[in-house]
């Protein structure tokens, strides 16, 4: 591929801090140059967009966990893209990597920072599943049913946004080491979903039914487990139907809509002295250096036939900040993708 500091390079660029839920009108596209590369730069020309819930929080003024994206700034998201030019040994033009990346046709990326640039390697699935089963979404159900929950044999486990490209992947992996799984979903359909395709014994149709009075129902023992997707509300029952010594992983907050860092505590709390509950917090970030091994397993889980993949896949770059919104609006189950290039 030849490029020129004038090679065209689309970008959806912020124009304004969203107010409240995060519009489509929020980005303009714009057509730029080319960046100047510096030491270390690695040149990407993108080919995936994920979509993850948090790309919301990194538009507010704290920006959460990560730098707050600026107005004029092209939107961040987890992306995959092929190497075009490169200023660091360690990638070379023609490979696939993974990591963060913007709505833009080329990015700069640097290998260094708290998730480096993973190179992807050749393999008989689609290349975007690096963004779901084998990326930020797969990654944290492994390591928070694995190690933050140590879910085991004989657990009851329940998970929140049970559709979700996190919720799904957990559902499958707390059942794959033995739990008895309730998923948590909204609407009659994707309840269905969660018990034929991510392994759940049992559903929650959060919208339709009275999620404690369900909990009383189904689990009058206690829950062992509470992987949280929802936080709000949600938690606030999950707490009042624990058992004595039960975990509880905070993973998302997506009843909050992450129009703001500062959201609705708990008021149940007390459960966790009462109850001797153990509360822990998950962010991919921590688990770095354990991300090749996770992948491994959970690609062996994937060749037998023991875990399903759902994508939630839409083409074309045009496509980006559309689909943003869904993301808190009940989208289709499964990692939202966009492709928007394929490898030369
Ligand atoms: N800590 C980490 O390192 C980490 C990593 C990955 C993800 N996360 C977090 O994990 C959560 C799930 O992420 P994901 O990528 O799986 O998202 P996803 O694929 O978009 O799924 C999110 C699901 O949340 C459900 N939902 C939306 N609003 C809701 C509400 N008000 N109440 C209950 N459920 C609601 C929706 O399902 P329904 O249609 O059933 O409502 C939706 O499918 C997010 O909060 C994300 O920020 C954290």
């Amino acid at each position: 591929m030849t490029l020129s500091p004038d090679t065209p390079n689309r970008q959806w660029i912020l124009n304004r801090r969203p107010q409240g839920d995060v519009r489509p009108d929020d980005f303009d596209l714009v057509v730029g140059t080319l960046p100047e590369l510096t030491d270390g730069d690695v040149l990407v020309r993108t080919l995936f967009f994920g979509y993850d819930a948090s790309q919301r929080i990194w538009l507010t003024d704290d920006g959460g966990y990560m730098d707050p994206i600026m107005p004029g700034e092209p939107m961040r998201c987890g992306g995959i893209g092929q190497v075009v030019a490169s200023q660091n040994p360690a990638y070379q033009p023609g490979q696939i990597v993974e990591g963060f990346m913007a709505w833009q046709d080329y990015a700069v990326m640097r290998a260094d920072g708290p998730m480096p640039l993973r190179h992807l390697p050749d393999a008989p699935y689609p290349l975007s599943w690096n963004l779901g089963v084998f990326g930020v979404g797969g990654l944290t159900a492994y390591f928070g049913v694995t190690d933050g929950l140590k879910v085991k044999a004989g657990d009851t486990v329940v998970i929140s946004a049970a559709t979700g490209a996190t919720g799904s992947l957990a559902c499958q992996i707390a059942k794959l080491l033995g739990a008895r799984v309730i998923g948590i979903a909204g609407g009659p359909d994707k309840c269905r979903w969660i018990v034929e395709h991510a392994g759940c014994d049992a559903a929650i149709d959060y919208q339709n039914e009275d999620v404690g009075a369900r909990l009383a129902e189904l689990v009058p023992g206690g829950v062992d487990a509470y992987f949280d997707n929802v936080g709000g509300d949600m938690l606030d029952t999950l707490f009042l139907h624990m058992a004595p010594k039960g975990r509880i992983l905070i993973c998302g907050a997506m009843s909050q809509g992450y129009t703001d860092v500062k959201v609705q505590g708990p008021t149940n709390y007390m459960r966790i002295c009462t109850h001797q509950l153990t509360v822990q917090g998950i962010l991919l970030f921590f688990y770095a250096d354990e991300i090749p091994a996770a992948a491994m397993q959970l690609g062996q889980w994937v060749q037998e036939g023991r875990i399903h993949v759902e994508e939630n896949r839409h083409e074309g770059f045009e496509k980006a900040p559309e689909l943003l919104p869904t993301m808190f609006t009940g989208k289709a189950p499964g990692k939202l993708v966009l492709h928007v290039a394929d490898p030369a």
